[in-house]
């Protein structure tokens, strides 16, 4: 370390470096500029300092009396930094307080809660009505294997429906793997792990390379319906179709049946429901399709077709969403706006 050079201690000296280390305790404005006032005027390489510490240097006789001089010196400018420091702090202190302060008795502003999404309520209270019947309710998986959404159900290996416009097909292509179609092939799954009788509704999300517009969607979700047991009718699944309808569009609610095609039911149908609260007036609404469950399907779920018979239904739920509501575009349920899932009601 560099020994500062010895200085002279005079009495305008000492007395010029009280005053300046007054001055700088007078202008410091806070507990910060302080420090750096008091490392200037009494730390190691002060004026103050480099005094005491000539003390050394000065003759025996006079060091007590110059010895006194920079003692008191010292002491004056010590207290005057602390007398500052404690009025700063103090001050400092007050305003912290004042800035942090609460007013407990403040009356709180609502949060606007959310709300759960409509389609999910739906799906929740479409599993209610089955599940009132004695039906199970069942999933399967989305990614899901070619031969569960096709073969298991009948489809032909060049049915167009496996085409590259409807269905989206993962890689690698060896793995066979698609993102279902429909919700069909959970009808083969409930009766490979089940045996008859079999009630089993299942809805879920399905996947298909559709535009999105404000009718389709590209990802959507169907409901599946399957009943295997001895003796099953196309009467029971009008039966079973009716309640449902009644249950999503209001007791005016009727079934029409359509004859159609699908290569997992024989015989086939397109259903329609009579929505008497349409927008505009009651009338037909195109709902999904149902139909007998093909022997085939039977035999691939190893049930014997001459000893059981069963029927199988479809429909879109966002579709029925749309309906029951009188929704006018289905691009809203995928926005994530509450002020869209609010309209629903609060339900948790
Ligand atoms: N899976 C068919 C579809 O997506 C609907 C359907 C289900 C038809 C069950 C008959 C029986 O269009």
């Amino acid at each position: 370390m560099l020994v500062p050079e010895p200085i002279e201690i005079t009495e305008s000296a000492v007395q010029q470096a009280v005053e300046a280390a007054l001055a700088a305790v007078d202008a410091a404005a806070d507990t910060a500029e302080l420090k750096a006032a008091r490392t200037a005027h009494a730390g190691e390489h002060s004026t103050l300092a480099r005094l005491n510490a000539s003390l050394r240097e000065v003759p025996a006789d006079r060091k007590a009396a110059l010895g006194k001089l920079v003692g008191q010196a010292r002491g004056r400018v010590s207290q005057a930094f602390a007398v500052r420091e404690a009025a700063l702090a103090e001050a400092e202190n007050a305003r912290r307080l004042a800035e942090e302060a609460l007013d407990v008795t403040e009356v709180a502003l609502p949060g606007r809660p959310g709300a759960r999404h409509p389609l999910s309520l739906l799906q929740e209270s479409i599993a209610d009505v089955f599940v009132g019947m004695g039906w199970e309710v069942a999933e399967g998986p989305e990614l899901e294997s070619e031969w569960f959404n096709f073969d298991a159900l009948n489809f032909d290996a060049d049915h167009p429906a496996r085409a590259m416009q409807d269905t989206f097909f993962v890689e690698p292509p060896e793995a066979h793997l698609v993102l279902r179609t429909h919700t069909s092939p959970v009808q083969v799954r409930a009766l490979l792990e089940r045996t008859p009788p079999v009630y089993v509704v299942a809805p879920g999300r399905v996947y298909r390379t559709d535009e999105l517009d404000a009718t389709h969607l590209p990802v959507f979700s169907q409901v599946e319906g399957i009943a295997v047991d001895r003796g099953l009718t196309m009467a029971h699944l009008r039966g079973t179709l009716e309640h449902f309808a009644r249950a999503m569009f209001g007791e005016g609610a009727r079934i029409r049946l359509r004859p159609n095609y699908f290569p997992f039911t024989e015989p086939s149908a397109e259903m329609d429901v009579w929505h008497p609260g349409a927008k505009g007036g009651p009338r037909w609404i195109e709902w999904g399709g149902c139909g007998m469950v093909n022997r085939n399907v039977l035999r691939s779920a190893g049930i014997d077709p001459d000893e059981y018979t069963g029927f199988a239904f479809g429909m879109g739920i966002e579709r029925t969403l749309q309906f029951r509501y009188n929704l006018g575009d289905m691009r809203d349920f995928l926005e994530g706006d509450v002020r869209f899932s609010q309209q629903f009601g609060m339900v948790v």
